[in-house]
Order: C-alpha cells, then structure tokens, then sequence
C-alpha cells in the first residue's frame, strides 16, 4: 500500500479527533478500551489497523490536548506543532550526528540559540533536546555530578561512583519527584537528599538552605525550583543560587514549565535570578504547546554537558568537531527530531505570541480561582501567581469531601482536574497550559467544578 493511501486515512482521522476536542467528553469513555487480543498470525490491511487505533482513542482516549484538560501540567499542541511533528515523522531524520543530516543539526543550533534568548540564559549554554524534564532533569544532573567530581579530582566519567567522594545533594523539601528520580538514576539515592524546609506555597526557605549548607563540603548539587508542581512557586533564586555559590556548589533549577515565565515580561521578576544557576530542566510540551515528547537540559558548562553525554567509538569519529552532532548533549544516540515543532512555534509565534501565551494561561488561573473563590466551601489554597490552582473543597459539616468532588468533575466530564496532598490533606489541582482554553471554557469548567462542590 502506497504512503498516499495510508497517510491519507490517517490526516482524516487526526482531523476528526482535533476537531472533536472542542466538544469531547473530556474523561475517557470507556476506561478499558478494546484491543485486540493476541498478535494476529496474517497481515492485516493497514486501513483496518489505522481504524482499530481510531476506535481504540475513540473509547479510551482522553481529551488531554483539548481546551478543558486542567490535569497535571499536560499542554496542548498548536496546529503547527501538530503538522511539524508529522513531517518529523515523514522525514524521519537521525539527529544523533551532524551528517546523518546537517539541516536538523542546523535547526537544532538555530532554535538552541533562540531558546537561551527567550530565557535570557547564558547565550553559550548548551542544550540537549531530549524526551521531557525528567530527562532533562537526569541528563543536566549528569553533567553536574561529573563536574563537581571532576572539581576535586575524580574521574567519575572512567571510575565510575564507586570509592569516589561523596556528592551530597540538597533539594526542597517540595521538589518534583523527576529530582528523586534522577538521584536514583544517577546513583545518589533519593533518601540520601539533604531536604531543606518549604514555605506555605512549597518555596525553599533560605534559612534551612543556610543550614544545609554549613554542614555540608563540596563537591555538592543544590536543586531548586521554578514553578511548584501544585502552586506555581518559585524558589527565591537570587538569595539561595548566591548562598549555594558560596559554598561551592553547583546550581541546578528545575523549572519544567515555570521557566517560561522568563519569556513574559510581566511574568520574568518571578524567575528573576535563575539564570545564574549552572543548568536548567524545561519542557517545550509543556508550556510550548508542542506534542510530547519534547523536553530540553541545558547546561551553562558545555564542556561538562559534552563530557557526560558524548559516546566515542570508531565509527563516530568522522563526524565530530565544531559541528553539531545531537547524540553529545542527550543521553540517546538515535533521536527523532524533536526539535523541529519546538522550531516551528517559536518561529510561528515569535517573541510576542510565546508572551502571550503564556501571559493568557496565568489570566486563566486567575479567573478560574476568582469563579471557585465565590463558592463559599471552596479555599483557594495558594497565592495565583502562574497557572495553578489548588482547590480544597469542604461539606457543609466542615469535612474534606475534595477527592469526591474531584471524581465527580472528572465523571462529568466537562474538565478534567486532578488530585493531589496539600499539607497533609487531599487538593485538587487545576493547571493551565493549553494554547486554546478560552475565558468561556473556564467558566464552563467552573460551573461544572461548583456543580460538583454543591
Ligand atoms: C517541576 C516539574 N519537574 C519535572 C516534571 C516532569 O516532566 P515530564 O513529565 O516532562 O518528564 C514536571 C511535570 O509536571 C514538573 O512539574
């Protein structure tokens, strides 16, 4: 069967399903859709398979990249991103290697340059574009293990952890698990971080930092956050990046989707200082609007990014130099080209739009905990000072009935929001990052949300 045929069937399926998010039921309908059941022993006609998957996000798909999706900080995906990301498909370019194809390599250049612009990062920090912050997390995590023990004299890239000094890594006691994850990748063990107390909004204080920091010697890895996972906070960066700095640590902040504050000015004195910090995690599937899987690790010391990443062999050598090859700054060596939606937003919106959009998801917040705020059983339980929300809602007994509310929205199926442990006790979460939620879908969702509360 010819490309025509089968790409044809599948631009009509993607059209109907994009066009449907408007109105979707935003819930999955069927919570355990039908699939077949063993590896078939005949071909089947790709048509039919195209069908199959069609009907399979027909029952059990959820309407995520639409506008009423309040779940996690999931994105959406602009219609460019969409169409881009196929053509990386169609393309299928390798962009491990400068010459498997120097245009993506060029892109990747290109739009790494425009990245730390937006930022307003070091404009000679490297980036690699890898699958999402957890990675991005990990692989930045990387190069500041491996530098930091370099620092005082080990080798951690030839020797390995095992007999080397000790990295003591301090983090928040709010930080995104994708911190643990990354410790436990990187062989630090996640119970063997030094936690710093939080604030009321998750914010890492900087007394217990000071503390933290006088027990400690280098070589150490201070993590902070830009933008909590529940509320939005940011870690005081400019008081705790120069504390951590003067004792000799590395700096890394983790700001899967509150560093895009830095790309609106009305929204950058959140995230002033952060970029003093040595290396940044950041989603563009987040707040970008680009489809999964697109996250970028960018490390303000090249050389220690390259040193942690780069593969050698013989049959690699040809093409490394002052050329870009992908496969340097990212732990995979085959890649897609990921970078290429993440080209053709910035591109498409520009400076102006990216502000816009993310300036546009904060007013919705803004709205939505105005809506919920006249309810009088419902707290609005942090400062709204990005995209997020944190809801509790009570009985009129005074009982914590948020985790039913939060089934009965997501039954309802008109948003979808999630839960969550707020101090010790059930919240729902309603974050904002899709390029195409309107003023009328929050107060669709509202109405929907208070509904439930009632
Ligand atoms: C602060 C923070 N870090 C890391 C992550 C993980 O991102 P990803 O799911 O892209 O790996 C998230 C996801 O919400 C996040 O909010």
């Amino acid at each position: 069967m010819s490309f025509d045929v089968v790409l044809d069937r599948a631009h009509r399926i993607a059209l109907r399903f994009l066009a449907g998010l408007l109105e979707r039921y935003v819930n999955a309908r069927d919570p355990s859709p039908p699939l077949l059941a063993s590896l078939p022993i005949d071909p089947s006609d790709p048509i039919d398979v195209l069908n199959a998957l069609d009907a399979l996000i027909e029952a059990g798909g959820i309407a995520s990249p639409g506008p009423r999706y309040f779940g996690f900080v999931t994105g959406g995906s602009l219609p460019v991103a969409v169409a881009s990301d196929w053509l990386v498909s169609a393309w299928d370019q390798n962009t491990g290697l400068h010459v498997m194809s120097p245009a993506i390599a060029r892109l990747e250049d290109v739009t790494a340059a425009w990245l730390l612009d937006l930022f307003g990062l070091p404009p000679d920090a490297s980036i690699g574009f890898v699958t999402g912050a957890t990675m991005a997390n990990a692989t930045a995590l990387a190069a500041a293990r491996d530098e930091v023990l370099r620092r005082v004299g080990w080798d951690v890239e030839r020797d390995g952890l095992q007999g080397a000094p000790r990295v003591t890594m301090i983090a928040g006691a709010e930080a995104r698990s994708a911190i643990d994850s990354a410790c436990r990748l990187l062989g630090f063990g996640a119970a063997r971080i030094v936690r710093v107390a939080a604030d009321a909004q998750g914010r890492m204080q900087s007394d217990g930092l000071r503390e933290a920091l006088g027990t400690v010697r280098p070589p150490s890895i201070v993590c902070l956050q830009a933008g909590h996972v529940n509320t939005g906070a940011f870690d005081p960066s400019p008081e705790l990046i120069g504390m951590a700095r003067g004792a000799g640590a590395w700096v890394h902040v983790d700001g899967a989707f509150g560093l895009w504050a830095k790309a609106a000015a009305s929204l950058r004195p959140l995230a002033d200082g952060v970029e003093h910090a040595d290396s940044w995690a950041v989603d563009a599937h987040k707040w970008l609007n680009v489809p999964h899987d697109s996250g970028l690790a960018i490390v303000a010391h090249p050389a220690a990014h390259r040193a942690a990443m780069a593969q050698t062999a013989s049959y690699l050598l040809p093409a490394t130099g002052e050329r870009r090859d992908g496969m340097d700054w990212t732990p995979e060596a085959s890649r897609r080209a990921r970078a290429v939606p993440t080209c053709a937003v910035l591109r498409t919106l520009g400076r102006k739009d990216v502000s816009d959009l993310v300036t546009r998801h904060c007013d919705r917040a803004t709205q939505m905990a105005e809506r919920l705020r006249a309810h009088p059983r419902i707290t609005i339980l942090n400062d709204v000072v990005l995209n997020q929300v944190l809801v509790r809602v009570r009985s009129p007994s005074g009982a914590t009935i948020t985790c039913d509310v939060v089934a009965r929205i997501q039954q309802d199926g008109v948003c979808w929001v999630g839960g969550t442990t707020w101090s010790g006790q059930p919240a729902m979460r309603i974050s904002m990052s899709n390029w195409s939620t309107t003023s009328d879908d929050i107060d669709r969702s509202a109405a929907s949300i208070l509904s439930a509360a009632r």
